[in-house]
């Protein structure tokens, strides 16, 4: 794999694969003693996937180059190609992008160096996708005939429409319940009203209003959004019994989803962050690998060598 940029371009034996050395990872973490450098390029912002990466990262035992967009030479105009490159001529081994646009990974083909999509625009964030099935193969061990329902803001969302493709490839049986006027025009997904999503989905995965892409601003008041299309006490209540609730998060809290249910017992809300640092370790992992970075026997006398230090 060159670059990872979209969960499309992963097989179903991939992404079963990843999600396995995830696994391994949170048993015991692979460690790199060669001094590899990541630069972490975030333009928009982020809490969870940068802080993720870092963890991931340091876990993993490479060098963090440090960057900020706001104290670097892209506030005199330096475009993202030129940033990329630079990080390249001095040294990165491994670039993690999140940028507002929505194929800012074409212009960066050409690297020589892997790179990792932590966002694009609305288009792709593929890391969070491979955390989401992850956390979904992890609580049901399989995705077949799984029913799962993602409801918000679909249209503006980039986690919905590669988990929706992923999911289906995978076996499952996905649904969109969008709120009116954000709708999505993926023509494989069936769409449900959430008051019946709520009774037969397996998954529930809310989204929220992704005010900041909506030229419009802002339309909706929170609790009259919440009682319409959110997941309230009372649509809770109605789920299966083993039904379980994720969220990409950042959540909304008493907006697409009642806040006494972010941290229920059926919430896998933060769970699925623990769970980014891993699959985030196994996504860098391969890259480095296929690259020729790091190769698995060397990972593997490492860490008996690091066992028995
Ligand atoms: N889920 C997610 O991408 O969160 P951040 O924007 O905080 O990284």
């Amino acid at each position: 794999m060159k670059h990872f940029v979209s969960v499309d371009q992963l097989t179903e034996e991939e992404i079963i694969t990843l999600i396995k050395a995830a696994q391994e990872n949170k048993q015991a973490s692979p460690i790199i003693k060669d001094t590899l450098f990541a630069a972490n390029l975030f333009f928009e912002p982020s809490t969870r996937t940068k802080m993720s990466f870092q963890v991931a990262e340091k876990k993993i035992g490479l060098d963090i180059l440090d960057f900020t967009k706001e104290a670097s030479s892209v506030e005199k105009g330096e475009s993202l190609y030129d940033t990329a490159k630079t990080l390249e001529a001095i040294g990165a081994n491994l670039l993690v992008v999140r940028h507002s646009s929505d194929n800012w990974f074409e212009e960066l083909d050409s690297l020589n160096l892997p790179i990792i999509n932590a966002g694009a625009g609305k288009a792709e964030h593929p890391t969070q996708c491979m955390l989401d099935l992850y956390t979904i193969y992890e609580e049901f061990g399989t995705f077949k005939d799984l029913k799962v329902t993602i409801a918000g803001d679909i249209k503006y969302s980039r986690v919905a429409h590669s988990l929706a493709k992923a999911l289906i490839r995978l076996g499952a049986d996905v649904f969109f319940s969008s709120t009116p006027g954000l709708e999505s025009d993926l023509p494989e997904v069936k769409h449900t009203p959430i008051d019946e999503a709520v009774e037969f989905s397996d998954v529930m995965v809310m989204l929220r209003i992704q005010n900041e892409r909506h030229l419009e601003g802002n339309q909706y008041e929170d609790s009259f959004y919440l009682e319409k299309y959110g997941l309230t006490i009372e649509r809770e209540k109605r789920m299966k019994d083993q039904a379980i609730i994720m969220h990409p998060a950042p959540v909304n809290r008493g907006v697409e989803i009642d806040s006494r249910l972010v941290e229920c017992d059926r919430s896998r809300i933060f769970k699925q962050m623990n769970n980014g640092v891993y699959i985030r370790m196994a996504i860098i992992n391969k890259l480095l690998n296929d690259w020729g970075f790091i190769n698995e026997d060397i990972t593997e006398k490492r860490n008996n060598f690091n066992r028995n230090e």
